[in-house]
């Protein structure tokens, strides 16, 4: 008995279902449209048959920034206009002319962007009444592979770098060594003229000394010793250096540090160079006068797992076109300049496992370079006694 009326009940739910089958139906489409206006991921522009906006959604306005609320009504071509866009696609969209995984590229403020579009006419009762654009961000994914590429021409110059470095510090050793006796018996003779003579080529030998380190330490990926250390008492160690060489350049040199900052997973030699490498371009960018600021950051979801220290200068920035080239071996536009300095600092903070980036405009450069922290839970215990040994306290 109770089985009949359960049947009669499951039957009556069928026929309600397919009746009311295409009022589910548009709900489920309305909620999938509302959840994609909502979507973290995706960009949504909805345009109307005149190529105006109608709709942007957060995401939007998150990718292209400006106040969304303001586009609504403006043509899409005027609104890339006063956004410098330069879209990959015209009001042909309206046409029913739909395109799939389309680039669109454009940077403001000195920082790139980049992402994909695809986009379709909106068609009813087989009349276009607009179109929408789908927006994804990939500006990530453009970085990595260009951080991949970058790496990939360090290790092949690096590669022929160590061997001319290493067949060049030979015959250095040697011939440092014999201008050293020969300086050693024009002072005995006293040979003021030689004695200068000999004491210039001993001070270039010094530099081709030290450039020929520096391609050494370009091509091998030198021996990293990771220990968890504060970064402070790093910065500490070497602030010294850098105020002194900002003291003959007139810059204020500033350090803001962070209290309670959590240990890095570092190697303290590499990372002062690193920093002192960066603070050395930024007075060098900056000539007389400025401020030179170095400051550490820590919190937020960008920075989950990592401290940052930013070194922000005054100078006269980066020009756009230099930007993708400042860390290619090489690169320089200094006269004495050898273009390995950025280069050696992103090997060093790759192997640290970290990240450096850059961001420029007429207003100063702020090189961000993100350090570990020292991995929490068992066995790496920022708090001492872990995997790693310390040398912070
Ligand atoms: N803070 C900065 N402001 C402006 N330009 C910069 C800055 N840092 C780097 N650059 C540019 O990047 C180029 C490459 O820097 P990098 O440190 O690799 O080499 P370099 O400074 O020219 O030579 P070296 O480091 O061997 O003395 C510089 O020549 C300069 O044009
Ligand atoms: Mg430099």
């Amino acid at each position: 008995m109770g089985d009949k009326r359960q049947q009669q009940g499951a039957v009556r739910a069928v026929v309600q279902w397919r009746g009311d089958s295409r009022a589910r139906r548009d709900h489920f489409v309305r909620l999938f449209a509302d959840r994609m206006l909502a979507d973290e991921w995706t960009g949504v522009l909805l345009l109307d048959a005149d190529f105006r906006i109608v709709e942007a959604n957060p995401m939007a306005g998150g990718i292209f920034g400006g106040d969304r609320s303001a586009w609504a009504g403006q043509p899409a071509d005027v609104w890339a206009e006063t956004l410098g866009l330069p879209l990959p696609f015209g009001r042909s969209l309206l046409q029913g002319e739909a395109f799939r995984n389309r680039k669109l590229a454009w940077s403001k403020d000195g920082v790139s962007r980049e992402v994909v579009v695809d986009g379709d006419a909106l068609v009813s009762g087989g009349e276009v009444i607009g179109a929408y654009l789908l927006f994804h961000d990939v500006t990530p994914w453009m970085m990595l592979e260009e951080q991949v590429r970058r790496s990939d021409r360090l290790k092949m110059i690096g590669q022929v770098a160590a061997g001319t470095a290493h067949e060049i510090r030979n015959p250095l050793t040697a011939i440092k060594g014999f201008v050293q006796l020969m300086k050693k018996s024009f002072d005995e003779r006293q040979m003021t003229k030689e004695q200068e003579y000999a004491h210039i080529v001993l001070s270039e030998l010094d530099r081709v000394q030290e450039l020929v380190g520096e391609f050494l330490l370009l091509s091998k990926s030198k021996e990293t010793k990771l220990s968890s250390m504060r970064l402070g008492y790093v910065m500490r160690e070497m602030m010294p250096m850098l105020r002194n060489e900002a003291t003959l350049h007139d810059i204020v040199l500033l350090y803001e540090t962070k209290p309670d900052l959590p240990p890095v997973l570092a190697d303290k030699e590499m990372l002062k160079q690193v920093i002192l490498n960066l603070g050395k371009n930024a007075i060098e960018a900056m000539g007389k006068g400025g401020r030179l600021l170095i400051r550490e950051r820590h919190g937020g979801p960008a920075l989950s797992g990592f401290v940052a220290v930013e070194v922000c200068d005054s100078g006269p920035g980066i020009p756009k076109a230099a930007l993708d080239r400042i860390f290619d071996p090489f690169y320089t536009t200094k006269e004495n300049g050898t273009g390995l300095g950025l280069s050696i600092c992103q090997r060093i903070v790759h192997d640290l496992g970290g990240r450096i980036s850059v961001a420029s405009s007429e207003a100063g450069t702020v090189f961000t370079v993100l350090i570990p922290c020292v991995p929490s839970g068992p066995g790496g215990q920022a708090s001492g006694g872990g995997a790693f040994p310390r040398d912070d306290v």
